[in-house]
């Protein structure tokens, strides 16, 4: 096996012709990793995927997938390769039968696939609805199914579209163990996720995309360390505070990044937490702003994708 089961040089694909959503992006994945791709709505993460599992052909650029072009070897690749996808599939059987007709079509035995069955059960925390009918279940016991039954087959390479949109915590962090375990056995994963926490704990390298672009790919290690000797002071303002915005539009501390959504704390990214505390507090008192809480913790995954998407945008 090819020790890049993943390489993607100059991907490009449109689907009306006139705009690209995937823009000449480039990357590999390497045997054994988790490689997350991260980006906002519509940035092209499910279009890759759909090319690289040859659901899609693509319309320029070169692209291997285990040493294998996907557009001309694709009964091939299929072989070797798992795909849960983002969509939510219809099924009418029971979640047992699911499993069963899954590792059917794998050509998996039946002494192998009732014995799959049974640990994926065990694994998924899905033994008390097994008998239950696809449509019966709950959005997260659904995706559940969906994640668990891909695992009725070997595979080399397996690609997760957001495989954990709608579990609780729990179930997440059981699915996110159970790929680490196997990535130990050599599985390559191509993973997306909305959960930068998850993100941090799962994938060895990430590529963080917008507008069908990469604008930067490394290990999760190396993005923050760009980040070195710098710590995030968050600054939660009490309600919708006329005064803010004029307040930290101050702030020289620091880099200023205004909350993504309403009801998120300011975010100054600083190498003084002291110095940034007491000029926060200090304008505060000045402005008449009040402030609910302040807090100061590490750089995260989530502070380079902000500041990622809202550089490179
Ligand atoms: N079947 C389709 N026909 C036309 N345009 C599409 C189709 N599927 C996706 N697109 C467009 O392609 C772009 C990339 O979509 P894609 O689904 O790859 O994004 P994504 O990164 O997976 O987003 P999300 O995080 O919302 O899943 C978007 O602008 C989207 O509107
Ligand atoms: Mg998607």
């Amino acid at each position: 096996m090819t020790s890049f089961p993943i390489e993607v040089k100059d991907l490009k694909y449109t689907y009306d012709g006139r705009k690209f959503a995937v823009d000449g992006i480039s990357f590999s994945v390497k045997e054994g990793e988790v490689f997350g791709m991260l980006g906002r709505n519509g940035a092209g993460k499910t279009t890759t995927i759909r090319i690289l599992s040859t659901l899609l052909k693509r319309t320029s650029g070169s692209v291997e997938v285990l040493g294998m072009d996907p557009s001309t070897a694709g009964n091939r690749i299929r072989k070797r390769i798992g795909v849960v996808l983002q969509d939510e599939s219809f099924d009418f059987t029971t979640v047992e039968k699911a499993f069963d007709v899954y590792g059917f079509i794998w050509g998996v035995s039946k002494p192998e696939r009732d014995k799959k069955r049974e640990a994926l059960l065990k694994t998924f925390e899905l033994t008390d609805v097994r008998k239950k009918r696809m449509w019966d279940l709950s959005g997260g016991q659904k995706r559940r199914v969906q994640v668990a039954r891909e695992f009725m087959h070997d595979m080399d390479l397996l690609f997760l579209d957001e495989p954990t949109s709608g579990l609780d915590p729990i179930a997440r962090r059981n699915i996110l163990n159970m790929i680490k375990d196997l990535t130990k056995d050599g599985l390559s994963v191509l993973f997306t996720t909305h959960n930068l926490e998850e993100a941090d704990y799962l994938c060895q390298r990430v590529a963080i995309m917008n507008n069908g672009k990469i604008l930067a790919s490394d290990t999760i290690d190396a993005l923050k360390t760009g980040y070195n000797g710098l710590k995030t002071v968050e600054v939660k303002i009490s309600g919708d505070q006329v005064g803010a915005e004029s307040m930290f539009s101050k702030v020289t501390s620091g880099r200023v990044e205004p909350p993504i959504e309403d009801g998120l704390p300011y975010r100054i990214v600083t190498e003084n937490t002291q110095e940034t505390m007491q000029e926060i507090i200090k304008l505060a008192v000045a402005e008449s702003v009040q402030i609910e809480w302040l807090n100061v913790r590490a750089v995260s995954l989530e502070d380079v994708f902000i500041s990622t998407i809202a550089g490179g945008a």
